[in-house]
């Protein structure tokens, strides 16, 4: 069986880490790049050694190209991925799935419509301390979780928001720390906690004010439907880039990730688990597990199965995210159960209608 013939649209800064792994993957290869920018296109398609479009939809006439990903500004990743998935492509969308859950159920049924796979670019949970944290809570070991705590002290200066200016636009982004950077934690926290009963935070923004329209800092306490009980808190004003801490109390005992390393304490002792791959040069914080999501993206492709990261799953943190938003103007809990729009998407991931037809 050949190689998947991929496409990638957005050619900024997280492009070099898509296409290095499609490259890497031995199962897809890249075949064209779309950038509206058009000395980055060319450039990115020099150095990868394929065609490039400033227009994207004339890329997805393309029969070779297979399966498309997004990555590019928030606001786009519905349009896009639905584009895409009517031109008969597979999609795998960058974080988050789109700026709405209103947007991520457009795209489900676009998915589901077209019998295309659609799946979102979470690569933190195929970090080796995300996998085996999950292993461990699901097989009973340590009982069931009481609490769960995420912490994401980030550093987000004016010049960062001036490279992209999308970025610090609430229209463009959807929102600031919340939606991209610590969306990740948030999504691993809902990974582990299990489905989400309320959610109650408060977000603003502190350093960056007049700078950016959208918020630098966050806080929420995400209550569970198990009785677990969830604390976040991320800002992008911290100086540093530091490792994000996520901590899981359990009746018997607690996991905690710390500096990419996972422990267990239990009877007293603490035990190292395992630990991530170090990345190291300026995107370390972005983690090495981008390649591991994207080569498994194509083994699903392969196998026609649909075990990736769905839109169902991947829009919970989008619906926290709104939530965070929705009570911090309006002073009350956020309930979960209320909104139909997320309950509508569930069960859409093993939907029969995906043919696996690579
Ligand atoms: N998973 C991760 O850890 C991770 C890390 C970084 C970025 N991201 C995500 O990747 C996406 C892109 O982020 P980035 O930092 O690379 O942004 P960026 O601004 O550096 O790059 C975006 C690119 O998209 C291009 N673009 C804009 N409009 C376009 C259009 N209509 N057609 C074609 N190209 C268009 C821009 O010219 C730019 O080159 C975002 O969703 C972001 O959240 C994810």
């Amino acid at each position: 069986m050949g190689k998947t013939g991929v496409a990638i649209i957005g050619c900024g800064a997280v492009f070099g880490i898509h296409a290095d792994a499609v490259a890497k993957s031995g199962l897809a290869e890249l075949i064209a790049v779309a950038d509206i920018n058009e000395r980055t296109a060319e450039k990115a398609a020099a150095r990868y050694n394929c065609d490039y479009y400033t227009d994207y939809r004339e890329m997805l006439r393309d029969p070779s190209v297979q399966a498309v990903h997004i990555c590019t500004p928030h606001y786009l990743h519905a349009s896009m991925t639905i584009d895409a998935l009517e031109a008969g492509k597979h999609v795998l969308t960058e974080k988050p799935v789109a700026i709405s859950t209103r947007e991520a159920v457009q795209m489900a049924e676009a998915a589901e419509a077209c019998g295309k796979h659609l799946a979102v670019c979470f690569q933190n949970r195929f970090n080796p301390t995300s996998v085996k944290a999950r292993e461990i809570i699901d097989s009973g070991l340590l009982g069931d979780i009481k609490g769960i705590r995420g912490i994401v002290t980030w550093h987000r200066d004016g010049d960062y928001y001036a490279e992209s200016s999308w970025r610090g636009a609430k229209a463009k982004a959807g929102g600031g720390v919340l939606i991209n950077q610590a969306i990740h934690t948030l999504d691993l926290m809902q990974w582990f906690g299990g489905e989400i009963e309320s959610i109650r935070g408060h977000a603003d923004t502190r350093c960056l004010r007049g700078i950016i329209e959208v918020d630098d800092t966050a806080e929420a306490t995400i209550y569970f439907k198990n009785g677990a009980r969830g604390i976040f808190y991320g800002t992008n004003c911290f100086t540093d880039n530091s490792p994000v801490l996520i901590d899981i109390h359990c009746e018997k005992g607690s996991l905690a990730i710390r500096d990419g390393e996972l422990y267990m304490t239990r009877d007293g002792k603490r035990e190292l688990l395992t630990c991530d791959q170090t990345a190291t040069g300026e995107k370390a914080y972005w983690g090495l597990s981008h390649e591991k999501l994207i080569n498994h993206f194509y083994e699903c492709l392969l196998r026609g199965t649909a075990d990736y990261i769905s839109i169902a799953d991947a829009a919970v943190s989008v619906g926290m995210i709104e939530g965070i938003y929705d009570s911090s103007v309006n002073g009350r809990d956020y309930i979960f159960g209320e909104q139909q729009i997320l309950k509508s998407l569930t069960g859409q991931a093993d939907s029969e209608n995906i043919k696996p037809d690579i």
